[in-house]
């Protein structure tokens, strides 16, 4: 089974190009149409309504592309809306979730931190994973400000480092070995926080998974792409700039109205 159709990828913004690169890096001959809803961030402080709503704007611009599949690569957006987008379109979606379930089972102090936003943490999806790991105490922390400072390139800023050492000196004094990135702007954030946490702590994030899983649908249900490369085209929807820094210029930016 082989379809040349674009596979499509969106977030609130430009965070979701963490898990668009993994993707890229494991199928680099899918075309692959990437949209950043900038113009809509932070979704993580908005209701569940807004989410979903917004969430089905981004997927009605990617059908009318022709996508095969689509990659919701937000946290807060899988947390709050997959569902709904599941039951509402007829094209496989492939979310994405905090990676507590590795974290948990192999911290050997059983204490874990969680940095995610406000909508992925109250979400009903997140808390009954939570639920399922009763031995482990989960360090709950939202990243009150964080997304808003990587939308704006402001990721090495003297706020940024405070406002994270803010968040992660708690959970070191908790004694965490595993901290969970639980939303798509943070693995931009890996750097810094490495700086902040001692050696042992480890740090995960979900784009390899996604990544691999996207392999596995297009294998299963909706077939691989039969071009040998393909240009990767991202549409945002406000400012440009700091999505193609970020992109470090090697790809099509386009700023369009969606
Ligand atoms: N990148 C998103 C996530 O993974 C959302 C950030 C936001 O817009 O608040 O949760």
């Amino acid at each position: 089974m082989t379809n040349d159709n674009p596979i499509g990828v969106f977030d609130s913004g430009i965070g979701g190009t963490s898990i668009w690169s993994a993707i890229h890096d494991l199928l680099p001959n899918e075309k692959t149409i990437y949209l950043a809803d900038s113009k809509n961030a932070p979704y993580g402080q908005k209701t569940k309504e807004q989410i979903v709503a917004l969430s089905k704007k981004n997927v009605d611009f990617l059908l009318e592309m022709k996508c095969k599949l689509i990659v919701v690569a937000c946290n807060t957006a899988t947390t709050n809306a997959i569902r709904e987008l599941r039951n509402d379109y007829d094209i496989p979606f492939i979310g994405i979730e905090p990676a507590i379930k590795p974290a948990a089972n192999n911290s050997k102090t059983q204490v874990i931190g969680i940095l995610a936003t406000k909508g992925t943490l109250n979400s009903e999806l997140f808390n009954k994973t939570a639920e399922m790991f009763q031995n482990t105490t989960i360090i709950e922390q939202v990243g009150y400000g964080l997304v808003q400072l990587i939308e704006d390139g402001n990721l090495y800023s003297t706020e940024m480092t405070q406002l994270l050492e803010s968040y992660l000196q708690p959970m070191i004094d908790a004694n965490i070995d595993y901290l969970v990135l639980g939303c798509s702007h943070y693995p931009y954030l890996i750097p810094q926080i490495k700086k902040i946490l001692p050696e042992h702590i480890q740090i995960i994030d979900s784009g390899e998974a996604v990544a691999r899983q996207t392999q596995n649908i297009l294998r299963e249900k909706v077939g691989f792409t039969t071009a040998q490369k393909s240009e990767p085209i991202f549409y945002v929807n406000s400012n440009p700039v700091v999505l193609d820094s970020i992109l470090e210029h090697k790809y099509n930016v386009v700023q369009k109205d969606f």
